[in-house]
């Protein structure tokens, strides 16, 4: 596949890394972008074997990378003007600063694969908020293993490079995730949405035509951290009820192979938590492939429906939402011109997706400004968004 190089005249944050590397190491850098991502449907479904409809955002990490001229390597997070410098034969996870583990981790996969590596320096700064569902932990892997990746020519395949940016967060950053973030950020197109099988990792493009409508994100301003948060319990109460009908249908492997008669029929052995836990993954699965019909159709009042329900099965049988998130999505429910919306990404806060008519945006956003404020006190992010190309080199 191909992902067209992006000119640096268009990114003003490239700019900035670039200035910054040059003042800080005299060199001329590398330039990668990689970006962050929306999720269409299908939620919590991509670490069962599931499927999923995600595409890469115009909310982006950029990256500056250069050999090093001596033996020591710097990462620099400009937003937090932290340096944090290691040995390249030796990078190992670290206690502070936490940012610096997502791309330490793909430094040490790197090195397990006997790919030789030289120091080196790397600035890297972004606007893809943090903690807000839009995967900037992924954007930042991907770019980085990116990055590095092209310094040294290694020419790893793009999926090498998206299980080497999963591995990371699993072992180095300690969030169970699935495959979805890393493979929107690294594979995504413009101006296009993917379904993705995550068990074969087959996926077909399909342009996004939303007619009259416009995708708009809403931010809780709740910043989650997965890592601390239900994701990986909810993980394990999925593996558990697999466990559980595997011992009954032993082609049950992930719960992408449970029926909802299944389900139904061991409903008290699997207890009520992970019952409603499977229950909510079979649905949800169900609906990523309605959602794809009704989609393929042009039917987007039937897509929307499919969205409302998603978010009440996040919230209720699979308890990833708040009470920030469940407000949102009442709210939007009965704005006139929106005919979706559901949380979106890892759960316990960050955004809402909803689906407005283009012509009742700024009475939308601002309804929604308006009631959040003064029911939580607090101002909500929105950010109306792009579909751009996975993650790529930026020229010069
Ligand atoms: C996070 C994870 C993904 C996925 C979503 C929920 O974003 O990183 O792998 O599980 O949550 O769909």
């Amino acid at each position: 596949m191909s992902h067209s190089r992006e000119r640096m005249a268009m990114h003003p944050l490239a700019t900035k890394v670039r200035e910054a590397y040059i003042r800080l190491h005299g060199s001329e850098p590398l330039l990668v972008r990689s970006p962050g991502r929306i999720n269409l449907i299908g939620e919590h479904t991509d670490y069962n074997d599931g499927f999923v409809m995600p595409a890469g955002i115009d909310r982006e990490m950029v990256f500056a990378i250069g050999r090093s001229k001596d033996k020591t390597s710097s990462l620099h997070a400009l937003k937090h003007g932290q340096t944090y410098e290691f040995d390249i034969q030796n990078p190992v996870r670290v206690a502070h600063p936490v940012w610096a583990n997502y791309m330490l981790g793909v430094l040490h996969q790197y090195k397990e694969k006997g790919l030789k590596m030289d120091a080196l320096h790397c600035v890297v700064d972004g606007d893809v908020p943090t903690g807000a569902g839009l995967s900037s932990s992924a954007a930042l892997e991907c770019g980085f293993a990116f990055g590095v990746d092209h310094l040294h020519q290694f020419k790893l395949p793009r999926l090498e490079m998206v299980h080497t940016a999963q591995w990371s967060e699993h072992q180095y950053v300690g969030v169970m995730c699935g495959i979805m973030d890393q493979f929107a950020s690294m594979m995504s197109m413009a101006d296009k949405a993917f379904m993705l099988d995550c068990r074969s990792l087959e996926y077909h493009y399909f342009p996004l035509d939303l007619k009259d409508y416009t995708l708009v994100l809403c931010d809780t301003m709740v910043k989650h951290s997965l890592a601390s948060s239900g994701y990986n319990t909810r993980r394990q109460e999925c593996e558990e009820g697999v466990r559980i009908l595997q011992s009954y249908y032993s082609d049950v492997k992930s719960l992408r192979d449970a029926t909802l008669s299944q389900i139904e029929q061991h409903r008290s052995e699997l207890g009520d938590v992970v019952y409603r836990r499977c229950r909510y993954v079979v649905e949800e699965n169900a609906r990523v492939h309605e959602a794809a019909n009704h989609l393929a159709k042009g039917d987007l009042i039937a897509f929307g429906q499919r969205m409302y329900e998603s978010h009440r099965g996040l919230s209720q049988m699979y308890e990833v939402s708040c009470d920030e998130l469940d407000y949102m999505f009442e709210l939007a429910q009965k704005h006139p011109d929106v005919i979706g919306a559901r949380m979106m990404g890892g759960g316990f806060g960050g955004c809402t997706i909803n689906l407005v008519q283009r012509s009742g945006i700024d009475d939308f956003i601002s309804t929604l400004q308006a009631s959040y404020r003064r029911k939580f006190g607090v101002d909500m992010g929105h950010y109306i968004v792009k579909l751009v190309n996975g993650t790529s080199v930026i020229d010069n």
